[in-house]
């Protein structure tokens, strides 16, 4: 029997694949871990099944040195892991690729609407009370179908998102650091964000792609243009982005990702014509119970000797 440290509460069902092993945690009030808390924790444990708010850094892995064969994140994206320094320590990292693509493509569509058609604005002014009631010049957003798509990235969120677009009869541009072969493709990323009417971000985190939205290329994007992220916050300069929104030089922003949550740049709080999510994405109830079991499932593989498909290379 292993030792297991799950960091936080899980979906119901979503550890089943770890029955017979000792699971640690979560917290009873499932509050985080702190970083000392996951240090002292590493050295005790076999195993890890944590979520992308837990820092996994090199030091929580020197700190595992020895015993800690495996960490499962609950997540697609793993910049909160040093695969690095987890490499260097014969520490397994696993990740759940596959089993939430649609449903983040979904939340990625989600956003395309209703920043396009002002729905954020829209809902705020009606809460309020500032709704007067109907008229012809109110909230004229922009129309989603038949409009330019600029996929930022081609993996399988970001095919799901194009799936989607063509119900919409969008023409659906990508651009991916690789040719795709694909139509649609776009070598260079400034000629894509230069034609698109929207652009969604479908890149990993980390340091490859942080701020690869900066003011230079915001400012190549069309004043009428629309910003979606659902993919990491750091691959936008938050700030400029902020900028952009409150000077009209881009129409409108959807985000669900944030350079430092829970923070919320206080900027892009008060811009205009923005949609701000609380990292959802992936938040139906199916897909974070496949998640957790994915992990879980990854963990029981490795302690058994084997290899989960879902080992993430370093
Ligand atoms: C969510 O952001 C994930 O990476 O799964």
């Amino acid at each position: 029997m292993a030792k297991v440290l799950v960091t936080r509460r899980l979906p119901d069902g979503g550890l089943a694949p770890l029955t017979g092993h000792e699971l640690i945690g979560p917290k009873p009030d499932d509050a985080p871990y702190t970083h000392d808390e996951l240090c002292a924790h590493a050295a005790t444990v076999d195993a890890i099944v944590c979520l992308l708010t837990d820092r996994i850094d090199a030091a929580v892995l020197s700190a595992g040195a020895g015993r800690l064969r495996v960490v499962a994140n609950v997540a697609v994206g793993y910049d909160n892991v040093d695969v690095g320094a987890a490499a260097a320590h014969g520490v397994a990292v696993c990740n759940t690729p596959g089993v939430l693509d649609e449903t983040t493509a979904d939340l990625a569509f989600t956003l395309i609407l209703a920043a396009s058609r002002l729905a954020g604005d829209a809902e705020r002014d009606l809460r309020a009370g500032r709704w007067a009631g109907w008229g012809i010049t109110q909230y004229l957003g922009r129309d989603v179908y038949g409009a330019t798509l600029g996929l930022v990235g081609y993996g399988r969120i970001a095919q799901a998102v194009a799936r989607r677009a063509s119900g919409f009869a969008m023409r659906v541009l990508h651009h991916a650091r690789t040719p795709t072969g694909v139509d649609g493709f776009v070598a260079e990323l400034d000629a894509l964000l230069a034609e698109a009417d929207i652009v969604s971000l479908h890149v990993p985190g980390g340091a490859s792609t942080h701020h690869l939205i900066d003011a230079r290329r915001l400012a190549l994007m069309k004043p009428t243009a629309v910003l979606v992220n659902t993919a990491r916050g750091t691959v936008v300069d938050e700030a400029a982005l902020a900028d952009a929104l409150h000077h009209g030089k881009l129409f409108a922003a959807g985000l669900d990702v944030f350079e430092r949550e829970p923070e919320i740049h206080p900027r892009l709080l008060a811009a205009p014509r923005t949609v701000l999510l609380p990292h959802v994405g992936s938040a139906s109830r199916a897909t974070r119970t496949r998640m957790a079991e994915m992990a879980a499932s990854a963990v029981a593989t490795v302690l058994a000797g084997g290899t989960p498909p879902n080992v993430v290379k370093a």
